[in-house]
């Protein structure tokens, strides 16, 4: 699916976004709530594909500086609503172009949901690792093809299009990290249930480190 195609299909999902995770009981702070992974007052934090800010909202305050962007205008429009978000730095941008900022400007990067809709992954990890400083951390989150009890998911094609870059495991994927960024640890967890379509979603939670420069 190109970057044009993903847009309007966002743009177009964005309008009720909020009420359909509501609805599924889910949303991204759940999986940072799961996760051992604390976020530090003042630190600055990114979210990569941040759509409609709620997990933003949810790190807003601690004086933490707040920075996101999304591919979606209709998306990165809902964030800015957010009274909370008013100061965070909230930008239409797509993952796979060079991210605009410079490098080693955060100590968190957080990417859920958005890295299975990029067709240039090899970049989005690139540029990923270049604006993390030296021991920053990320916290991805990619949607399995393959549902929690290992069925080849029914309503992958109903809800999202074909999305061909996210199996199973990291090495189907052949993702190939930059030098320094590396996984702590990875794991495969169940994320929403589709009522109506019987099944329930699967997700790779990955936790990356930003390792300095020479510390081999
Ligand atoms: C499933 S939503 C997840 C949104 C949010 N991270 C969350 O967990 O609720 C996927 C988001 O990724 C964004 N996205 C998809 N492709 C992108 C790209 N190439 N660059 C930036 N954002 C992208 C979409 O616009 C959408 O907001």
């Amino acid at each position: 699916m190109s970057a044009e195609r993903t847009r309007s299909f966002f743009d177009e999902m964005a309008k009720t976004y909020d009420d359909d995770l509501r609805a599924l009981g889910w949303n991204p702070v759940s999986v940072v709530r799961e996760w051992p992974f604390a976020v530090a007052p003042g630190e600055r934090v990114l979210d990569a594909g941040c759509g409609t800010g709620a997990l933003l909202q949810h790190l807003a305050g601690a004086a933490r500086r707040l920075s996101g962007f999304d591919l979606s205008e209709g998306m990165v429009a809902r964030a800015r609503a957010r009274r909370s978000l008013r100061d965070a730095d909230l930008r239409v941008h797509d993952a796979g172009q060079p991210w605009p900022f410079p490098d080693g400007s955060f100590d968190v990067v957080f990417a859920f949901g958005m890295l299975e809709f990029v067709e240039q992954l090899d970049r989005a990890f690139d540029e990923l690792g270049r604006v993390l400083a030296p021991h920053g951390r990320a916290l991805v989150s990619v949607e399995d093809i393959v549902d929690w009890e290992g069925e080849q998911r029914p309503g992958m094609e109903l809800r999202y299009g074909r999305f061909p870059l996210w199996r199973r495991t990291l090495e189907d994927v052949d993702v190939r990290l930059p030098p320094g960024l590396d996984i702590v640890t990875a794991r495969r967890q169940p994320a929403y249930v589709v009522l109506e379509l019987g099944f329930t979603t699967a997700y790779h939670v990955i936790e990356l480190v930003r390792r300095p420069i020479g510390s081999g």
